[in-house]
């Protein structure tokens, strides 16, 4: 397995590859890796001949205040077991590489309505700072097919839609949200809960399901569901952020005739926040 830090080493090896027309696939990452983003890996290696993957701490996608600076940083374990997952490079710029201006470059990828609500609307630079890394990742690496967790479902179809907009010729990829074996969806932030924390976490999923049950028996109050969520969540111990009931395709706020439908939900406990979802399809 290769280890990457610079642009121009990882584009003479791309146009190699393609040269010998091989299929490359693209997993982008921040690093930390669980089960959640191996997947991923084993994904692309289903559809592609080589396999690159991105490790890179995106700072223009945290607001100040945020955990950039905490963010866990786990290269050597990272490049580990990846190379365990038959990973054929590993992209790991610093800083410079990816933003040669120190954040001063002027310009910005933003899909306006997919990202207004759910994470969007509580945070406001979060999307921007993603499509616009994503973009330049997709421009250096030049994937045929790249992969994303159904985990960050919005992030997911963001992708989807600047890709289709953009006219990017990738084909991007969705992959199964992988679980710990008590339902929390795996996640690099689940390492800040505490014990007492870490006990709780897992009821946000069942809230979650609870409330795609009533859905799926013929349910379509969808306030008063994401409201009573909401208040269940509390009384949990969460502080919750958000709990919407929406179409899946582009995120807007689901009727009662929709029939594929995705339940997005984030709540902190403590500093920590949580994001998980469920999608729905109806007869
Ligand atoms: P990161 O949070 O490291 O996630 C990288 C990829 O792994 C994303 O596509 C995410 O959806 C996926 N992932 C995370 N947890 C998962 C789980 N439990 N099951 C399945 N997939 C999971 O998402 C980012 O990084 C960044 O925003 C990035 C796209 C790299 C841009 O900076």
């Amino acid at each position: 397995m290769q280890i990457v830090k610079s642009t121009a080493e990882l584009r003479q090896q791309v146009r190699q590859w393609r040269h010998q027309g091989l299929i490359v696939g693209f997993v982008p990452t921040m690093g930390n890796l669980h089960q959640g983003h191996l997947s991923l890996v084993e994904k692309a290696k289903q559809k592609a001949d080589k396999v690159i993957v991105s490790i890179f701490v995106n700072p223009m996608q945290f607001a100040p205040g945020e955990d950039l600076e905490s963010y866990p940083r786990t290269l050597d374990q990272d490049c580990q077991q990846l190379d365990q997952y038959q990973t054929d490079l590993v992209f790991c710029p610093p800083l410079e590489e990816i933003y040669p201006c120190a954040l001063e470059d002027q310009t910005r990828v933003a899909v306006p309505n997919i990202t207004q609500h759910h994470c969007g609307s509580s945070r406001p630079v979060f999307f921007g700072g993603i499509t616009t890394v994503v973009t330049k990742l997709f421009n250096l690496v030049q994937p045929d097919l790249a992969v994303f967790g159904e985990k960050d479902f919005q992030q997911l179809q963001v992708i989807r839609k600047m890709v289709h907009d953009l006219c990017m010729p990738i084909e991007i990829i969705g992959g199964e949200l992988v679980r710990e074996s008590d339902g929390l969806a795996m996640s690099s932030r689940n390492g800040y809960l505490n014990i007492h924390q870490r006990s709780l976490a897992p009821k946000l999923r069942q809230v979650l399901l609870e409330a795609a049950e009533k859905i799926r028996t013929g349910d379509v109050e969808f306030d008063q569901i994401s409201e009573h969520a909401k208040c269940k969540l509390e009384q949990l111990g969460f502080k919750p952020d958000y709990f919407n009931i929406a179409r899946r395709n582009d995120l807007e706020p689901a009727g009662a005739t929709d029939k594929e439908l995705v339940i997005l939900a984030a709540a902190a406990l403590g500093q920590t926040r949580l994001i998980d979802n469920e999608q729905i399809f109806l007869q």
